[in-house]
């Protein structure tokens, strides 16, 4: 929780270690892996890569593997997004020869199959991630599904477990999370659904899925959060699912509500204060949760569904065209912007469960790849330093400085949320660390800050900015990259954050 007064003298940040404000569920920092350009061909899966030592056995880039093992990300979502649409698990698996090559209609591109489930598992083991995997409620059926599931978490004698034995995977892969369909509201969809046809399938559909193996999560399909189609879907969903033999209610059957935002503009202040509305729409969803629970009133004995932000990101898909790759190129401008998405999830902890960078690998990604290697892009460096660092409980902040006044990109943010010049979060992990991360999105000051919260003791100070907030990593030289330093806070209390830049602060409290 971050709360903001309005000031014009000196900025101040408060820090308030002791009072924990909610737990911090690790999978707000989870990835996302779809077959679109070049994610999965290329990006963690590149066989035919002439550079024999920079691939494993198994096919994989060895450097992407060794980019993304520090980051310790808990969990991948595969295969899409749209991809899964026209998606059929089956061409997947088996010998690689045999699986057929198919047209794919979200990206305009040919599957070969030559990745697929068992790969999928593979990779994610190599990076120590727990897989998603998302439904096709396009062109798919229930009892493919159902399918699917059974060969990847089967125990039993049963055709699909016993598949997944023959295709040589004799353990079950117990994967956890499971989603209803991926954006099935958006006109770009293989079978668009009203949400009145989508909630009744999704809900049919769950209790089939749950039946099957009780101990899935599933995850209701989403909009935007502050949405008709969030309600519907939420109401209709968020309810009993009849009676058992033994005259027990079956439920829940939905365990995470999934939403969409991507932001992006050409204006800076636009660009930095955008995933502000996604901080709104969280706020939104979480009551339109809360509404569900009284509108169908649920016991309170129920569990009650987190948000599961599968997509977000910085995009602007009319400059990187997902039918081109989407190969975005993102400035230090975007670097603040994902800095301000992730404080929105540390803030949000209480309502968020899951949140998924799209995408991992270079598709709207912070890593790309190229025959020879990696490059790290702007946004790599506040996703690296979150997803090390921003762990535990998030903790109150209290800041106090002077707002941007100008317009936002959705214009409703500037009606709903306050724009202050330095967006800051902050946590307490369980060895004790603090760490607050502070987002100065003035392009022309430098804010002399009076820093409470350290309390004499010596700081680690990680620092992001560059010359220009319109500069890249791209072009064979790194305009924006991170350095590490110290701050001895007995001697100055007063702490300078750079414009446009990020900073995270991080010390031990005894
Ligand atoms: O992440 C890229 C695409 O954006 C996904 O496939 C889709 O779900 C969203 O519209």
């Amino acid at each position: 929780m971050t709360t903001h007064t309005p000031t014009n003298s000196a900025p101040s940040i408060s820090v308030f270690p002791t009072h924990r404000v909610s737990k911090i569920d690790r999978n707000i920092y989870s990835g996302f892996t779809e077959h679109m350009g070049r994610c999965i061909y290329t990006g963690i899966y590149d066989p035919t890569n002439p550079n024999k030592d920079l691939i494993t056995t198994e096919g994989f880039r060895k450097d992407v593997l060794e980019a993304l093992r520090p980051l310790d990300i808990p969990v991948f979502r595969y295969p899409g997004g749209n991809f899964c649409a026209t998606y059929h698990w089956q061409d997947g698996i088996g010998p690689r020869d045999q699986r057929p090559a198919r047209p794919e209609l979200a990206w305009g591109n040919i599957e070969s199959n030559h990745f697929g489930t068992d790969e999928f598992m593979a990779w994610c083991k190599a990076v120590n991630a727990e897989p998603y995997l998302c439904l096709n409620f396009g062109t798919g059926t229930l009892d493919e599904a159902m399918a699917w599931l059974e060969y990847c978490n089967g125990t039993k004698d049963t055709y699909y477990a016993n598949l997944r034995r023959k295709n040589g995977h004799t353990e079950p892969y117990n994967v956890k999370y499971w989603a209803l369909g991926n954006e099935m509201w958006g006109d770009w969809q293989l079978n668009q659904m009203t949400q009145e046809a989508y909630a009744d399938r999704a809900f049919q559909w769950a209790k089939a899925l749950k039946l099957l193996d009780p101990t899935i999560q599933l995850i209701l399909c989403g909009k935007e959060g502050p949405t008709s189609w969030d309600y519907h879907t939420l109401k209709h969903c968020l309810r009993p699912a009849g009676l058992s033999d033994l005259g027990e209610e079956r439920f829940p059957l939905v365990d995470m509500h999934s939403i969409h935002i991507y932001t992006a503009s050409e204006d800076h202040y636009e660009n930095v204060t955008a995933p502000l509305a996604a901080e709104r729409a969280i706020e939104v969803c979480s009551s339109l949760i809360d509404l569900a629970f009284v509108e169908n009133k649920l016991p309170p004995t129920q569990k009650r569904p987190t948000i599961c932000f599968d997509e977000w990101n910085v995009w602007s898909p009319p400059r990187a065209p997902g039918s081109a790759g989407a190969e975005e190129v993102y400035t230090l401008s975007d670097a603040l912007a994902v800095a301000v998405w992730l404080n929105v999830f540390v803030r949000k902890s209480k309502d968020v469960g899951m949140a998924c960078i799209a995408q991992s690998v270079n598709v709207i990604s912070p890593l790309m790849t190229n025959e020879k290697g990696i490059v790290k892009q702007t946004t790599w460096w506040p996703y690296e330093l979150f997803c090390r660092f921003m762990k535990g409980h998030t903790i109150a902040v209290h800041v106090a400085c002077d707002a941007y006044t100008g317009p936002t990109k959705p214009n409703w943010v500037r009606a709903t949320k306050e724009t202050p010049w330095l967006d800051v979060s902050a946590t307490v992990d369980d060895d004790g660390y603090v760490t607050v991360c502070v987002v100065n999105m003035h392009l022309d000051s430098d804010l002399k800050t009076a820093f409470a919260g350290p309390a004499g003791v010596k700081v680690t100070v990680y620092s992001i900015t560059g010359s220009d907030a319109k500069g890249t990593n791209m072009a064979g030289k790194e305009e924006v990259g991170m350095t590490e330093s110290e701050w001895d806070s007995s001697k100055d209390a007063d702490f300078v954050f750079p414009k446009c830049s990020v900073t995270m602060l991080r010390w031990k409290i005894t």
